[in-house]
């Protein structure tokens, strides 16, 4: 078997989860104290050396950017204690003002799939984004207008367009999208940030969202990729850049940004682990509570191949190092 279609072993994921937990806990320490750089860096620190205790060989494909910017988690640097080989992406904390304001939804997330199989976005940072739950895989083409989607949504949902809700980022890009939400009928929630949040949540039926639409990071679009992959629900991305550097890198690599990837060319294999440990309460888990000489975590854990989902609440020493 080659290095691209080793499996990754799906009880991987119990010891996988150590590497979000840890993220969370040291970001934990950052809660609401008005520092997004430093809770950022205690986490990458604390997931960096998670990451290389543990046996397998991996590559990080959607890290903390180029090795010219990232002293560490960049792109191509290669973690682990030896084993099968993955490619890896990581958000050590997604969210970062919602950590620094001491908000709801900031998370650690990370996600693995065999050597080769991740989508390399290069430097395209921002991504148009369309997630669903499983019913509507193949349903909705991304060229109708809103109205059209979301009637189609609807009906495979077995629901009124007036009970749809749809995740979108607050942010002045939208004002027209949202607009069409609501002359389309349906509801929107409007978030600051945190767009993988809404994606899962869309993912997941009878979550109280129905959709995630508009523009958002492309590496939280990738992580979304694959827990999404794993859940088995529709995701569709593009590549839509919003910068002006962003923009000339996007045309010198020659991706062309009118194109949606489906999934399963986002995310080349089902054979995916997804991690997410809570920061602050949010959505989908409890944040990190500290009580006595205990910490409390909640992670959320997602294997393609079993097509689990599993929310696991952990007691953590405050000294050990879980
Ligand atoms: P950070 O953790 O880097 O703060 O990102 C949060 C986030 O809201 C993502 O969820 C989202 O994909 C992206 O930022 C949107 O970026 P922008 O705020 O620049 O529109």
């Amino acid at each position: 078997m080659s290095a691209t279609t080793q499996p990754t072993n799906p009880e991987f994921i119990y010891t996988l989860r150590h590497v979000t937990e840890v993220a969370a806990r040291a970001a934990y320490e950052w809660i609401g104290r008005g520092n997004k750089e430093e809770g950022d860096a205690a986490a990458v620190d604390a997931m960096r050396s998670a990451l290389n205790q543990l046996p397998f060989q991996g590559t990080i494909v959607i890290g903390e950017g180029e090795k010219d910017e990232a002293p560490e988690l960049y792109k191509g640097e290669r973690l682990g204690n030896g084993g099968f080989e993955a490619d890896i992406a990581v958000d050590p904390v997604e969210g970062t003002s919602y950590l620094a304001k001491g908000l709801t939804n900031a998370m650690a997330t990370i996600a693995i799939t065999p050597r080769g199989t991740m989508f390399d976005p290069g430097r395209a940072f921002y991504m148009e984004k369309f997630a669903a739950a499983p019913k509507a895989k193949g349903m909705i083409d991304m060229s109708w207008p809103v109205a059209q989607k979301l009637e189609v949504l609807a009906e495979v949902l077995g629901k009124r367009v007036a009970d749809l809700t749809v995740y979108v980022l607050e942010k002045p890009r939208h004002r027209q999208l949202i607009e069409d939400i609501h002359a389309a009928g349906a509801r929107v929630a409007l978030y600051p940030a945190g767009d993988v949040a809404g994606a899962l949540m869309a993912a997941i039926p009878n979550s109280g969202i129905d959709a995630l639409m508009g523009t958002g990071g492309t590496p939280e679009g990738i992580l979304s990729a694959c827990a999404i992959r794993g859940l088995g629900g529709e995701f569709l991305g593009r590549i839509n850049p919003q910068l002006p550097s962003e923009t000339a890198a996007v045309k010198a690599a020659g991706i062309d940004t009118h194109r949606w990837y489906g999934l399963e060319e986002l995310v080349g294999s089902q054979d995916v682990l997804f991690c997410a440990t809570g920061i602050t309460t949010g959505l989908l888990f409890d944040g990190v509570e500290r009580r006595d000489d205990q910490y409390r975590v909640q992670t959320l854990m997602i294997s393609g191949t079993t097509g689990e989902r599993q929310i696991l609440t952990s007691y953590l020493p405050v000294d050990g190092t879980a």
